[in-house]
């Protein structure tokens, strides 16, 4: 150069040097660097990603960020390695790129990692980058994206690379609760790397081409012996339906950008920022959708029906599913009642029974508590006969395990607006949102069912006697416990006796639920409620 200064290594060679003397030569300069920064190493990118059928770092934040609204930081940045001749490649960037930009016009920060460069490993540089764009969406309020592609951690950089890492989860700590963090995981995640996206709110992975795991499956075969690919090992299929890992299974690359996207458009910038609401011409009267909840429970109470019937004509517009696949006895995810966000947590009927087990109850455990995080009110629907019986539940801990969702919903602030469709049995009734726990707007259809277990548990236990002594005069069994579940219902369970005590607020027709929630959530707006000082709770974890 003019000025003498060194040349950067891998510089692109120019055909013309500009005169670093004058304003002219040195925006040449700026351009010149820009296109070997950016242009040259996004065409490599290109011819390494395409060819995997994956699209480069900067296509993906392309397509996830509203359009021409991304900023780049940090295209200069460069390693400082010397080891193992990492010196002879010095590429401006590094392996992740960083930036704000806008989804639906409001601010967000984001990172993708670059696998066309060091296998998108993290070192010091990189883990600067990232450090600091989360650092920038801390202190600018504003949700964090991550796009994760990588090798894990540098191996040239041994423990400078693991301290990145650990700073980042610091940060991925420290930001829980404030900003929303979502991770979108788009090829591999190994080793220690998949404690951030662990950490943060959501996890999207994409079908076939991301994997996650501790331990991949070399070291597994040497240890243990397991003979296990890498898809069946951490593949987006087995995080999204076995282990939980992950919220969303995206079909390609698109489908889990378009999924980060809507599902921005639900939450807060900050928690201290509300939801983004939207006008909406609410109908009070009821209408022919709203008639047809009266007909959604069948008349045998072991016949299921399918909850989201319930959910799609609650909220208005589109229900956005969250973990649809994991745990499907129970339904969580977000709507919106006269264009603002809610959340819903309720049983499947159709799927289990509606039992609750430790895998459900984590799943909205973790729900209840990401929305009381962020201020979005709760709306449970309730159809539970119980938690499911075993002693592979009782072992894995469901009593630990499932205390979760009871620490979740006694420590919620927001409002909470719960609806009894029709089983509410035992300490299952207590965890879903009861009043006892903290709900503030408790109502019920009137096939509700609420006691401690259902009428043919009850009936084994109070009439063992009288069935015998039926059974020994020969008469209808089945028929004796009927009617004896029956009068059971009736006399004990009936939600007219929780409504004649205080415990319901009310009891409302099916077809009334969609204006009575409406109307929970507006007499809720500015409910006000304080847990006593401490430093922290101790859920059980
Ligand atoms: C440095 C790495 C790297 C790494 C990959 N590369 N991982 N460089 N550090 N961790 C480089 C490769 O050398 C190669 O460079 C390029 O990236 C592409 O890698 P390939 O192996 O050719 O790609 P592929 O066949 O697609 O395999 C991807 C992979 C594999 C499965 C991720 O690269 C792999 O197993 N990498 C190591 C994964 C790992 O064990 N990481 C450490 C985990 S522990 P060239 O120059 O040939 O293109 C960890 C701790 C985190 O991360 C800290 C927690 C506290």
């Amino acid at each position: 150069p003019a000025n003498g200064a060194a040349r950067p290594a891998n510089r692109v060679e120019h055909v013309t040097e500009p005169d670093l003397s004058t304003t002219a030569g040195k925006i040449a300069d700026l351009r010149a660097r820009y296109a070997e920064a950016v242009t040259a190493s996004e065409e490599n990118a290109k011819t390494k990603q395409h060819a995997k059928g994956k699209m480069t770092a900067r296509e993906r934040i392309e397509l996830l960020v509203d359009p021409g609204s991304f900023v780049e930081f940090d295209e200069y940045v460069r390693h400082r390695t010397t080891a193992f001749g990492m010196d002879k490649s010095r590429p401006y960037g590094d392996s992740v790129v960083t930036g704000t930009g806008t989804i639906h016009g409001r601010n967000v920060a984001v990172y993708a990692q670059d696998f066309s460069t060091f296998g998108g490993s993290l070192g010091e540089a990189a883990g600067d980058k990232i450090i600091k764009i989360m650092e920038f969406a801390l202190r600018g309020g504003m949700p964090i994206i991550g796009i994760l592609d990588s090798g894990g951690a540098r191996i040239q950089e041994g423990v400078v690379a693991l301290g990145k890492y650990g700073e980042i989860f610091r940060l991925n700590t420290a930001a829980s609760g404030v900003i929303p963090q979502i991770s979108i995981v788009m090829g591999p995640a190994a080793g220690g790397a998949v404690y951030s996206p662990a950490l943060t709110d959501f996890v999207i992975m994409v079908d076939k081409t991301s994997q996650m795991f501790v331990t991949g499956p070399d070291v597994i075969k040497t240890v243990t012996g397991e003979d296990v690919g890498m898809e069946e090992l951490g593949g987006a299929y087995t995080h999204n339906t076995r282990s939980g890992v992950a919220h969303y299974l995206a079909e390609d690359e698109d489908d889990a950008l378009d999924y980060a996207r809507t599902l921005l458009g639900f939450l807060p910038d900050n928690n201290m920022a509300d939801a983004p609401a939207y006008e909406t011409t609410f109908e009070f009267e009821t209408t022919d959708a709203d008639r047809a909840l009266n007909r959604v429970v069948p008349d045998s109470p072991n016949q299921p029906y399918d909850i989201h019937e319930v959910i799609s004509s609650v909220v208005d517009g589109d229900f956005l599913e969250v973990q649809p696949l994991f745990a499907p006895n129970i339904v969580i995810g977000f709507g919106r009642v006269e264009g603002r966000t809610v959340g819903v947590i309720a049983n499947q009927p159709s799927q289990m029974a509606g039992t609750l087990n430790i895998e459900a109850g984590e799943k909205a455990a973790r729900f209840v508590r990401f929305c009381d995080a962020f201020s979005i009110p709760i709306v449970t629907l309730v159809d539970v006969p119980g938690y499911l019986p075993g002693t592979d539940q009782e072992w894995t801990g469901v009593i630990r395990r499932g205390a979760k969702l009871l620490y979740a919903y006694a420590e919620a602030t927001v409002p909470l607006v719960t609806v009894i469709l029709r089983k509410a049995y035992g300490g299952a009734y207590i965890v879903m949102g009861s009043k006892q726990l903290g709900a503030d707007i408790n109502l019920a259809w009137p096939t509700a069912e609420i006691a401690v277990m259902g009428g043919q548990g009850a009936v084994n236990i109070l009439y063992r006697g009288e069935l015998k002594r039926a059974e020994e005069a020969g008469e209808d069994i089945s028929a004796v416990r009927t009617r004896l579940a029956n009068e059971y219902l009736y006399n004990v369970a009936s939600p007219f006796l929780a409504a004649e005590r205080g415990e319901l607020d009310g009891i409302i027709e099916p077809a009334q639920t969609r204006v009575a929630i409406a109307k929970a959530l507006r007499a809720l707006r500015n409910k006000r409620a304080e847990l006593p000082p401490k430093k922290h709770g101790n859920i059980p974890l």
